[in-house]
């Protein structure tokens, strides 16, 4: 079958024919429509899980994908062949991932049926970002009204928890490129920010725009128009510095997530803000969920573009994403 691999960790990823797995017992093997693109993906490739998990070479990529029940192994009870399913291809050993025509996971991995109307393009686009979205919002139990900003609106994680959190009934503060601001707005931002906006370079002469936003820093700006602070910082991109200095944001009492590993926990602990560095742990019943909001046609699923299997290496780590990107095998 064909695949994306790589042949160890740092490699070049490259096509590859591979044998199709069999399901073993316990397992359902699912003949993939469509696998999703995220920035795990190439720190994968590169060896963040080296050391931390076992992994076959070589190691097909992927996390997220939808498809068809092809086959299943002994013992196997929630799913029959040709059941549409969506799900999370990564279990001990690594490597044998969802950028192929076919893969292996046992049933009680996040697997989940895909809901009559949503298209297996969609679905694919879900697992990682999605949940990841929606297990933010559950950890800040947002309030109506709530002021919510989030750094990094624009890309997979973002798209989906502008959503959720406008859903929840935040008043929702999105960075963006100012070529972006209107994509952000439509998922249900209130205020954009222009992050990559450049300070005028005479601080003499006047302000254009005596209103608007002045700097490319982030919390200049949303103090500007928010003096008394903001309730919940879900920040998806940021290193320490700027994290550090997004949270200053935040009010006493109020919330703020890393999902980078930029949170000083102790730092925030002293100003009594909960949260700190965030991992997803969402799994079937918390994909399911999406799935249904999907179906209600409350949530979007914001697909920015879909290419061909083959094109995967070229899209990895391509940067810039307004939504996901998914590969059609
Ligand atoms: N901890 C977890 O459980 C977890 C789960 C999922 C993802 N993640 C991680 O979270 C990060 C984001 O994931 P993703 O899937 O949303 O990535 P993505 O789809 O690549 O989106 C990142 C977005 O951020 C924008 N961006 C980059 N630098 C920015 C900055 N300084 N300020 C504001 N926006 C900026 C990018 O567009 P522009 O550059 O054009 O602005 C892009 O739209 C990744 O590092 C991923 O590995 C962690």
């Amino acid at each position: 079958m064909r695949a994306i691999v790589v042949q160890k960790f740092g490699a070049t990823p490259e096509l590859a024919d591979v044998p199709v797995p069999t399901a073993g017992p316990g397992e359902v093997q699912v003949a993939l429509d469509a696998a999703g693109v995220n920035p795990f993906d190439l720190k994968m490739a590169d060896g963040l899980l080296e050391g931390k998990m076992p992994t076959d070479f070589p190691m097909i990529l992927g996390v997220d994908g939808a498809g068809a029940v092809s086959a299943v192994g002994a013992g196997v009870t929630k799913f029959a062949v040709g059941d549409k399913v969506v799900g999370k291809f990564l279990t001990a050993p690594a490597g044998h991932g969802s950028w192929a025509q076919y893969a292996t996971v046992p049933e009680d991995a996040t697997l989940v049926p895909i809901p009559d109307g949503v298209t297996t393009v969609a679905a694919a686009a879900l697992p990682t970002a999605g949940v990841t979205a929606q297990d933010l919002v559950d950890a800040a139990h947002i309030q109506p009204d709530q002021k919510v900003l989030i750094v990094g609106a624009t890309g997979g994680v973002g798209s989906f928890l502008v959503q959720l959190a406008n859903i929840a009934g935040a008043h929702v503060i999105a960075t963006a490129r100012g070529d972006a601001a209107d994509q952000v707005a439509r998922l249900g931002a209130a205020e954009t920010i222009d992050y990559t906006r450049a300070r005028p370079a005479d601080p003499h002469v006047v302000d254009p725009d005596p209103v608007g936003y002045r700097d490319s820093n982030v919390t200049d700006a949303v103090r500007f128009t928010h003096p008394d602070g903001i309730d919940v910082l879900f920040d998806l991109v940021s290193g320490p510095a700027d994290f550090a200095s997004h949270a200053t944001l935040v009010r006493r009492g109020g919330h703020a997530y890393s999902i980078t590993w930029g949170a000083d926990e102790n730092a925030l602990r002293e100003r009594e803000i909960t949260g700190g560095n965030f991992e997803s742990k969402g799994r079937s019943a918390e994909l399911a969920r999406l799935l249904t909001r999907v179906t209600a046609g409350d949530v979007v699923v914001p697909v920015q573009m879909t290419v061909p299997l083959d094109a995967a290496p070229a899209v990895l780590g391509a940067g810039s994403a307004r939504g996901k990107t998914v590969l059609a095998i």
